[in-house]
């Protein structure tokens, strides 16, 4: 793997798409830092495909520039890029051995003493002991390492994974994850990977771009974007988050008081996507798994400083590492709490009064200018 050629960043500048009248990627900047593992990430539909497909050539851009490193690409066939795909299909070659799909790519650039490449990538992907056999007598997941060998034999500066683990059912999609995500560091090369499931791109890429509706809405490090997200789009999308509706009260010494129904919540100025002034509206979101659940006879516990909601629980399912409730307050009739199975209160069941109460510095803002829903019906489709 020694060989394989610094490339530098990929780089987009401007790049936009259009089908007829219809935008499929709107002007897009982004940079995928040389040997990092990038997911690009959104539902059906929001121009993942598109974005991956004009970096690899097989799609023109309608505006704009496609970079590696310094080097100008936007005019060069795909064959001339130093970058390969690997498809959710995996597309392997059914009358061939696993060794000769692997040693394609060297036979057909002429190059006749492929063993010892060959050996090395069936080893990386582990399928030294599969050789031999044909691509139907493997499972799905060993299919998909052929194909992920196949494409680094040709040690590409860039390698692109289109929903590569779309075909595979739940556990073996989460093994896969840790596969690849172990390759990339071994090899070292940068891989852009496509997906709409928001827990595979977490688990995989050092950085996430969340796009919908052909625009990149955010991107960063998954923590970075769970904890801290600038859209309601992305606080729905990357796990469940509460967002109330709130009015601001103040904002002083980095500190901003909302008020909404019955309550007064506290949040951080810092974490607040959109600057809030006093008397304007803002939506304030908390993380499930951020809030602790008391009965309501237990309200006396609760320190000063934290913030404070009263409601009902409507619903609760318990799935072992916790109960998931859902409780109706007068700030919002679904609020989602998680509760960590460690000492289970029997009192907490549907019909119960109860306390919700968090750490203001887990709280985040919003600008209530946006849909608050928005995101929210895509989360099913992720799971699947
Ligand atoms: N050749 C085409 N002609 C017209 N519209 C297209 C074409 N290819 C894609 N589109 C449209 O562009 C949009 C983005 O498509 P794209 O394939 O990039 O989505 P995606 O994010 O990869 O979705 P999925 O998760 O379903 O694969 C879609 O609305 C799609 O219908
Ligand atoms: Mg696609």
């Amino acid at each position: 793997m020694t060989d394989t050629q610094a490339g530098g960043d990929v780089r987009l500048s401007g790049i936009s798409k259009n089908y007829g009248s219809f935008q499929a990627v709107h002007p897009l900047d982004l940079t995928v830092p040389q040997g990092s593992f990038f997911a690009l990430l959104g539902a059906s539909g929001c121009g993942k495909t598109t974005t991956l497909r004009m970096i690899a050539g097989l799609e023109d851009p309608t505006t704009g520039t496609v970079f590696l490193g310094d080097r100008d690409v936007t005019g060069l066939p795909p064959y001339k890029r130093p970058v390969n795909t690997v498809f959710q299909s995996y597309a392997l070659f059914p009358h061939l051995t696993i060794y000769e799909n692997v040693a394609f790519g060297l036979r057909r650039r002429g190059i006749k003493s492929v063993k010892k490449q060959v050996g090395e990538m069936l080893d990386l992907v582990e399928l030294g002991d599969f050789a031999q056999r044909k691509p139907h007598q493997l499972s799905g997941g060993q299919q998909q390492r052929v194909a992920v060998a196949r494409a680094l034999i040709n040690h590409p500066q860039v390698l692109l994974l289109d929903e590569p683990l779309g075909a595979l059912d739940l556990k073996l999609r989460r093994q896969m994850q840790l596969e690849l995500k172990r390759i990339q560091t071994e090899v070292g090369i940068t891989f852009v990977h496509v997906t709409h499931d928001q827990e595979e791109a977490m688990t995989m890429a050092d950085t996430v771009a969340v796009m919908n509706g052909g625009r990149v809405e955010q991107l960063g490090a998954p923590a970075e974007l769970y904890e801290n997200p600038h859209t309601t789009f992305v606080a729905n999308f990357l796990g469940t988050s509460n967002l109330i509706e709130a009015e601001v009260v103040s904002t002083s010494a980095g500190k901003v008081v909302v008020s909404a129904a019955d309550a007064t919540l506290r949040l951080p100025a810092d974490r607040c996507a959109t600057a809030p002034t006093t008397g304007g509206k803002i939506l304030v979101g908390v993380r499930p798994e951020k809030i602790s659940l008391l009965h309501a006879d237990e309200a006396a516990q609760i320190t000063d400083g934290r913030n404070r909601l009263t409601g009902t629980i409507t619903a609760s399912s318990f799935i072992g590492v916790s109960t998931q409730f859902v409780i109706d307050s007068p700030v919002c009739p679904d609020l989602e709490v998680y509760v960590q199975n460690i000492e289970r209160d029997v009192r907490l069941v549907p019909g119960a009064r109860v306390v919700l109460h968090w750490n203001p510095e887990h709280t985040f803002g919003l600008d209530a200018a946006q849909d608050i829903d928005a995101g929210v019906e895509t989360v099913g489709e992720s799971a699947s």
